[in-house]
């Protein structure tokens, strides 16, 4: 018995350490890391400095490379170029994932007006990765040949880039979009009710402009847990908690505001995690989210399937595979309350 105890104390001990000198490494790691916070700058102040390219050139774990000169290396679409949407659904996608984007394609995506307003999806990618990243660039131009739907950026696509993703985007949204009245961000695994969102846009008490709705987080803590998938250490953000933003999963803003977020962007950390950090510009900007007038409309964690009230109802829910997202966008066309 009392050697079993001394046999677990010591698991228990030397458990313990091991999870200490983790935590030190991991914070002291970061902090002695590559990246440097500029003196006396505060993420939510202004910075003085006129190069942001200099002061962010080295992110460390927790940053990404932005801004930085990243050019669209594919861009035919004649989105916004000989037309005039109103409404943009932007979609960041996996450079593999084809059959994500013929899905939409085929379902929510193939609505091109709606109330009599113009309504064009476009997918964005970055650069491909592994091993058949050669191939899957050639598969990517040839899909383009097909659809003149994709616009690409030479950064590398993957997770912990998100924030560049989003970035680039607006870039080309400012660059080629002046004239359209909104945007959606929405990613490629969720349905979206076309006819709601352009319902609710086209509604007099909807903001025409600084406006910007989805799943508005009020209160999202900043998470101090290093084994948590949105680890933020204190050295990067100070604050308890981020300033309201929109879920990443579907956001939508009013045109006028990707310029203005660009502008103040350099003067803000560009942190990984891509919706926190608009939340970021937009508090910069003295801008605050808006509720959406339904909180229906907005869903993450929804309770599947969905019944025929909640797809009348609601504008962007996340799904589960293909097939649930192709039934909803068939069954949301009849759907009633
Ligand atoms: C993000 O993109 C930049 C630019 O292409 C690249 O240097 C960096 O390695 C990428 N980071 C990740 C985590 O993929």
């Amino acid at each position: 018995m009392d050697r079993r105890i001394r046999i677990l104390k010591r698991i228990l001990i030397g458990a313990l350490g091991s999870m200490t000198v983790f935590f030190i490494y991991v914070n002291v790691a970061g902090q002695s890391g590559r990246w440097q916070p500029p003196p006396h700058k505060n993420v939510f102040s202004p910075s003085s400095s006129p190069s942001a390219e200099a002061q962010w050139k080295d992110p460390g774990p927790y940053h990404v490379a932005y801004p930085r000169n990243y050019k669209f290396i594919m861009d035919d679409t004649p989105t916004c170029k000989s037309t005039t949407p109103f409404l943009i659904l932007m979609v960041p996608v996996a450079p593999h994932d084809r059959a994500s984007r013929d899905a939409i394609r085929k379902t929510w995506g193939s609505d091109k007006e709606i109330q009599g307003k113009l309504v064009e999806t476009i997918f964005i990618v970055g650069l491909p990765g592994g091993a058949d990243a050669e191939l899957q660039q050639v598969r990517l131009r040839k899909e383009n040949q097909e659809h003149h739907d994709l616009i690409q950026s030479n950064f590398q696509d993957s997770y912990r880039n998100l924030t560049i993703k989003t970035m680039v985007m607006l870039e080309w949204l400012v660059k080629h979009c002046t004239q359209s009245s909104f945007f959606i961000k929405i990613d490629s695994d969720m349905f979206l009710n076309v006819p709601n969102l352009v319902k609710l846009l086209l509604d007099p008490n909807t903001a025409q402009e600084n406006y910007m709705t989805g799943l508005v987080w009020w209160h999202s803590p900043i998470l101090r847990n290093p084994f948590n998938k949105f680890y933020m250490p204190r050295y990067v953000i100070a604050e308890p908690e981020y300033p309201p933003y929109p879920l990443g999963m579907a956001y939508v803003v009013s045109l006028d505001l990707p310029k203005k977020i660009l502008s103040v962007s350099p003067q803000i950390k560009p942190i990984y995690i891509e919706d926190a950090y608009l939340g970021m510009c937009l508090k910069q900007l003295g801008i605050s989210p808006t509720d959406p007038p339904d909180q229906n409309m907005f869903i993450v964690t929804p309770v599947h399937p969905l019944s025929s009230c909640s797809l009348s109802r609601v504008i962007a829910v996340m799904t589960t595979s293909i097939p649930q997202m192709t039934e909803y966008w068939w069954r949301s066309k009849h759907a009633q309350c």
